[in-house]
């Protein structure tokens, strides 16, 4: 069973669910009709069911900037019924600016009835602990989740204004411009038509840079949780020769900020599995250690190091920066945990890569860190899983 994913704007409009969130609550679509000032029926029940939790992440923004959890409460299914669910809600900025809220939720209603199951249990006693470790695990199932996390649609739908307006600027300088070019072939160019050109020219410029400039940070916010895990093809692929292909992409990032990575890796293990799964694991692991283990200019080393265990690959990465405080070593797979809040970071980078391997490469991954010593991953993964 996967996550539901609901991003709204800061007035509360869903801007963007995935066919999970679709499924859960039992929606045809979310999107906009047709005439876009009207929402669709289907998106004004899921607006009441959960106005509190944008009301809850609004405020709790505007007072702290917190991560709204909620572990037990219910949604409004299409149909009327309740549906049990657990949730998160967090903030999203745009540069320094709230702009809205994205929830991550889940359906809970098998793991309601474990708990009566277990509850109802004779044996409830010898099974004191597990009550807790039910829950525990029912914790982890929230980092879990299953699905596409978010399409492309939505980077579609909320790219759309920016773009829209660029196209329409950029069209009016270009008829513009054919004026001016008639103007001059016919020789009657003035000094004040001139003037009137370059205004027009350096406002139509201002506007298509700072929208296109918005679009671009739009899609970077999204482009983690846009891993379209669902249509994605299984392939046969070389280990090494893939993990260097993906590291050619970040190189210049890695150079600009004197980072240097070593890769140690047998050359014939060839893998039947996932390879984009794989990619965006080693980009979020190396761009972390880019934004949070080292200080701009400061020097540092990385490493991936490949180890062939018949059926499974161990792949162990490490940085030697700034490494993870104890406290918040069992936080960086939940969701929007971060430490950089409003700086641009979304918290969401290792929730995904946690999905991504246990649920579709079917592997495990585990971090350990001393603080100013580095950070170390390790990720099992099979070969080739079912
Ligand atoms: N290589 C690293 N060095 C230091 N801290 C890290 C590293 N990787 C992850 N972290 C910590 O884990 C947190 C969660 O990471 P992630 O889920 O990718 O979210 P984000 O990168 O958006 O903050 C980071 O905010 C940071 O505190
Ligand atoms: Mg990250």
């Amino acid at each position: 069973m996967g996550e539901g994913v609901v991003s709204m704007d800061r007035q509360g409009t869903v801007t963007f669910a995935n066919p999970e969130a679709l499924r859960i609550m039992g929606w045809r679509d979310w999107k906009l009709s047709d005439d876009e000032s009207e929402e669709a029926p289907e998106v004004l029940g899921f607006k009441a069911s959960i106005e509190s939790v944008t009301q809850s992440a609004l405020t709790a923004e505007t007072e702290s900037g917190e991560v709204v959890r909620v572990n037990e409460t219910a949604f409004k299914h299409q149909e009327g019924h309740s549906i049990p669910v657990s949730y998160v809600s967090s903030p999203i900025f745009e540069g320094s600016e709230f702009s809205g809220t994205v929830t991550l939720f889940q359906d809970i209603t098998l793991r309601k009835e474990m708990e009566k199951t277990l509850v109802r249990s004779e044996t409830m006693s010898a099974l004191g602990g597990m009550v807790a470790g039910v829950a525990g695990v029912a914790g982890v199932a929230g980092v879990a989740g299953v699905a596409g996390v978010a399409g492309v649609a939505g980077v579609a739908h909320e790219v759309n204004t920016p773009i829209g307006v660029s196209v329409t600027s950029a069209s009016y300088l270009e008829s513009q411009t054919k004026g001016l070019m008639q103007i001059v072939a016919d020789n009657k160019l003035s000094r004040s038509a001139l003037d009137n050109y370059l205004d027009l020219c350096k406002e139509s410029t201002a506007i298509i840079l700072s929208n296109l400039q918005r679009a671009e940070q739009m899609i970077k916010s999204f482009k983690q949780i846009a891993a379209d895990q669902a249509s994605e093809q299984k392939s046969r692929f070389n280990l090494k020769a893939y993990i260097d292909d993906v590291i050619r992409t970040l190189r210049p990032e890695l150079k600009k900020n004197q980072l240097h990575i070593e890769i140690v890796c047998p050359d014939d293990i060839e893998l039947e599995s996932y390879p984009g799964a794989l990619s965006q694991v080693i980009t979020n692991l190396i761009m972390n250690s880019l934004v949070h283990g080292f200080s701009q200019n400061g020097a540092g080393n990385l490493r991936f190091e490949v180890m062939d265990e018949d059926k499974i690959v161990r792949i162990i990465y490490r940085d030697d920066g700034k490494g993870i405080a104890q406290e918040h070593l069992e936080d960086v797979f939940a969701p929007f945990f971060t430490t950089r809040r409003g700086k641009g970071s979304s918290g969401l980078g290792l929730h995904i890569s946690h999905n991504l391997i246990y649920t579709v490469l079917k592997g495990t991954i585990s971090v350990s860190s001393k603080l100013n010593e580095g950070v170390q991953f390790v990720l099992n993964i099979p070969k080739s899983p079912e």
